[in-house]
């Protein structure tokens, strides 16, 4: 079955982060053909079946043009088979199994990366999600490179491919690696030699130059961004934006989150001032400017981003 995707560069699944508030946002500030898809928060299925209403929930009111994959999580295979053909029933084109969730709340129900120690989990699972969804949209997975070792990249992705994954998402550090700023490329390339369905290369891009190099230097046909696009929602076009645009970015998302009530007003500033530890966009955070993320008030913040989002607006012809 073809893949939905857009174009090849994809935005990675973020629990916390990748609700529906900052992705549409993400999805409408980047064109088709720079961001080809992105994936819900992982959806965590632990021995009951997971409802439409609440797949619907992780698939947000709106529509794009690029695919929106509900991930799921989790280790009872029935309940896997019947979340999945539930996804399809709740409008997903894509279901995607998580199999690199590092939390120790993942492992203890055998979920996320303690399938990294047990290949054959790897394969039942998505071969339960393939009969949920029956035919109706691809399944897909997302592995990290091994549990505490990168020695069996290729035992594991193979595990996917014989599931009837139709898109393997290489994340090429191990568990044991975490999020460690050195990454290991050439785990990418074994992977893509090891498995004819196509591969998605994710971890260490920062920039958008990095999105094609990972390709040109793995051989994937795809690639998964996750925190630079925290740091730059238009790393997928790789526009430079103006202050302005970036502030209005802010500024939507923190209505969004109170207005859909995924957070309070406070909250919302909270998950804004989180974003801005690491924002690069539109050179907001400099120098001085850094002095917002010392601002205790959610007002304060917004009337910072708001005089940035005027002062430009003025400057427009
Ligand atoms: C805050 C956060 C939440 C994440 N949540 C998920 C998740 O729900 N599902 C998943 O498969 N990976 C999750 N990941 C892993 C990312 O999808 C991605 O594989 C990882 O960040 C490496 O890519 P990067 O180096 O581009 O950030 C998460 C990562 C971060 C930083």
């Amino acid at each position: 079955m073809a893949l939905p995707f857009t174009a090849p560069w994809l935005l990675a699944p973020m629990e916390g982060v990748t609700e529906p508030c900052f992705r549409d946002l993400v999805l409408e500030r980047n064109a088709p053909e720079h961001l080809g898809g992105a994936f819900t928060e992982f959806v965590r299925v632990v021995d009951h079946p997971m409802s439409v209403k609440v797949l619907r929930k992780h698939l947000g009111a709106r529509r794009f043009a690029q695919p929106v994959g509900v991930q799921l999580m989790g280790a009872d295979l029935a309940a896997l088979e019947a979340t999945a053909a539930n996804a399809v029933a709740a409008g997903a084109p894509l279901v995607d199994l998580n199999f690199g969730c590092p939390a120790k709340g993942a492992l203890r129900g055998c979920a996320g990366s303690a399938a990294l120690r047990d290949p054959g989990q790897i394969e039942r699972s998505v071969q339960a999600a393939r009969r949920g969804v029956a035919g109706a949209v691809p399944v897909t997975a997302k592995l990290r490179a091994g549990y505490d070792h990168a020695g069996d990249v290729e035992v594991l992705v193979r595990a996917a491919e014989a599931g009837g994954a139709e898109l393997v998402t290489l994340h090429c550090r191990t568990r044991a690696e975490h999020y460690d700023p050195e990454v290991d490329w050439s785990r990418i390339a074994r992977a893509v030699a090891a498995v004819g369905v196509p591969v998605c290369g994710n971890g260490g891009v920062d920039a958008h130059a990095d999105l094609e190099r990972l390709r040109r230097e793995s051989g994937c046909a795809y690639v998964m961004v996750g925190r630079a696009a925290l740091g730059d929602p238009w790393v997928f076009s790789g526009r430079a934006v103006p202050p302005a645009e970036a502030a209005r970015f802010l500024l939507e998302y923190m209505d969004r989150l109170a207005e859909t009530g995924t957070t309070s007003r406070g909250g919302a500033a909270g998950r804004v001032k989180q974003l801005l530890r690491t924002w690069s966009a539109g050179g907001l955070v400099d120098g001085e400017r850094a002095a917002w993320l010392g601002e205790p008030e959610a007002e304060g913040l917004r009337g910072r981003l708001e005089a940035v989002a005027a002062a430009q607006s003025r400057a427009e012809p």
